[in-house]
């Protein structure tokens, strides 16, 4: 992978561009969905991007000639919210760019957001630092910075990393003391510096002072599995963060992503100031959709794979989820992929859940999906009615997109953009299990769930990279993709 990019603004593709540069692939008989359009016709992708769209388009013998006919032919997936190779305290992340971004590609994804770490370092240095690991990257790769100390340089930082890196995002912390946490007059700095510069910024809303206290107290009660997690972390306390995090954007007038939001407050707090025209946005994942704290219930050590914060919810909270997400009050839907393993591993993978045995708060948070969210989604979603197909592909892959300053190349298929195509069976019925996967963690939060619908054929920039269980892609083929302007819908 190479940071750099040409004069069109597009990243260089990999040491292989020029051979690739000829490929043409025609995919034919598909029917394509949009964010807004429903149609059968022909794709033809030459040079990476969509070059014809139309009806029996014609190719000579040597192009190579998909057939989609019973397949839904959908913008590639865009996960605006993963933690590759990322250091959390003192545990790291158990995907590498290389592992997590084969995953993606098999659930469906071709670009991903990831979460670089300032970790107290100058911003340029975080940045360098996440380049060296996504090199390997399967997959095309943006990154957000996370911001954990704002100075006067900070500042000035951000401003070359949205014009001159093409980091148009930022995250801010109001949970985790002494790990990432920032003070309310630091985001607000950071707001400030955003808005001038056309960024958005991103902010993890739980109220983290308030949530140490109750950790302490849960502690010294001898409240030790991992279910003290979920009760330590109060959907009061996401409501009264986001709350405060809008009040901050709205003196700043910054737009605003709320991300992994999980709780009924949060979401009543955003709904009330989208409905008085402030920009505000956010995103919830498949895991606060399909399941509830009753996982928290689970035999033995089992409910630490279920340590995400924020936590699961009830049911009442996860129906207030798909009402947001039919208001447009939610646009996106991410995976939060922070995968730790569940077991302790032989080789390379330092870090385990099993860390937090006699001491729920020492278990590392966060939880592995990056390899399931369409599926899921398109299920639970789709097939149950909840949401449209147009709306499907709006909240996975064109609104992540349009937000993050990735449209129109990523997030459609339109002439022009990125040959990043999902041919995707509607009708296949099969069962997710955790050995079939390709991250390295060992585990799924949706173990021998059975769903309907899965991805068949992916392409990345026209190149296919899956083909059923076979893998054709490799490490390096991603791009990093610089982006736009950010928050601007
Ligand atoms: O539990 C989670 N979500 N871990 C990742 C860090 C974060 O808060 O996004
Ligand atoms: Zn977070
Ligand atoms: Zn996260």
């Amino acid at each position: 992978m190479r940071p750099a990019i040409d004069a069109d603004n597009r990243a260089l593709y990999d040491p292989c561009r020029l051979a690739r540069a000829s490929m043409t692939v025609l995919i034919k008989n598909g029917r394509i969905v949009t964010a807004v359009d429903d149609y059968s016709a022909d794709i033809l992708c030459e040079d990476g991007r969509v070059h014809t769209i139309g009806g029996d388009l014609k190719v000579g013998a040597d192009v190579r000639v998909h057939d989609a006919s019973g397949l839904l032919v959908l913008p590639g997936g865009v996960d605006v919210h993963t933690h590759l190779d990322w250091d959390f305290g003192v545990a790291r992340t158990a995907d590498t760019f290389g592992s997590g971004t084969k995953a993606a590609a098999f659930g469906g994804t071709t670009t991903l957001v990831d979460f670089a770490n300032q970790n107290g370092r100058a911003l340029p240095e975080a940045l360098a630092d996440w380049h060296g690991r996504a090199a390997s990257a399967c997959i095309d790769v943006a990154a957000h910075l996370i911001l954990t100390r704002v100075t006067d340089q900070t500042l000035a930082d951000m401003r070359a990393m949205i014009h001159h890196e093409g980091v148009s995002s930022f995250k801010l912390f109001l949970a985790y003391p002494g790990v990432l946490m920032v003070d309310d007059g630091s985001l607000f700095k950071a707001m400030r510096v955003a808005r001038d510069n056309g960024a958005l910024t991103c902010v993890h809303a739980e109220n983290g002072p308030v949530i140490q206290v109750l950790i302490e107290e849960a502690l010294a009660a001898g409240h030790t599995l991992p279910k003290y997690h979920a009760s330590t972390r109060p959907s009061l306390m996401e409501g009264e963060a986001t709350q405060r995090a809008i009040r901050l954007a709205e003196l700043a007038e910054a737009p605003l992503y709320i991300v992994h939001l999980s709780a009924a407050e949060a979401l009543a707090a955003v709904a009330e100031a989208r409905d008085r025209g402030v920009p505000a946005h956010a995103e919830t994942c498949p895991h606060y959709l399909f399941l509830t704290q009753e996982e928290y219930e689970r035999a033995g050590f089992e409910p630490a794979k279920y340590v995400m914060t924020p936590p699961l919810r009830d049911h009442h909270h996860q129906a207030m989820l798909w009402r947001g997400l039919s208001t447009n009050d939610l646009q996106v839907i991410s995976t939060d992929h922070c995968p730790f393993c569940f077991n302790e591993q032989p080789l390379g993978i330092k870090y385990s859940k099993q860390q937090g045995i006699g001491n729920f708060n020492k278990i590392p948070n966060g939880a592995p999906g990056i390899e399931t969210r369409l599926p899921l989604v398109f299920d639970g979603g789709v097939r149950k009615n909840r949401i449209s197909l147009n709306r499907f592909v709006q909240l996975t892959s064109t609104m992540p997109a349009k937000l993050f300053g990735l449209f129109p190349r990523k997030g459609t298929i339109a002439v022009g953009s990125d040959a990043d195509i999902v041919l995707f069976d509607p009708e296949e019925h099969w069962t997710i299990r955790a050995q079939d996967h390709h991250s390295r963690v060992d585990y799924s939060l949706f173990e021998g769930r059975s769903v309907t619908g899965r991805v068949k054929k992916v392409f990345l920039r026209g190149e296919l990279i899956v083909e059923g269980s076979k893998w054709l892609g490799r490490e390096g083929l991603g791009s990093f993709v610089k982006r736009g302007q950010a928050g601007a819908i």
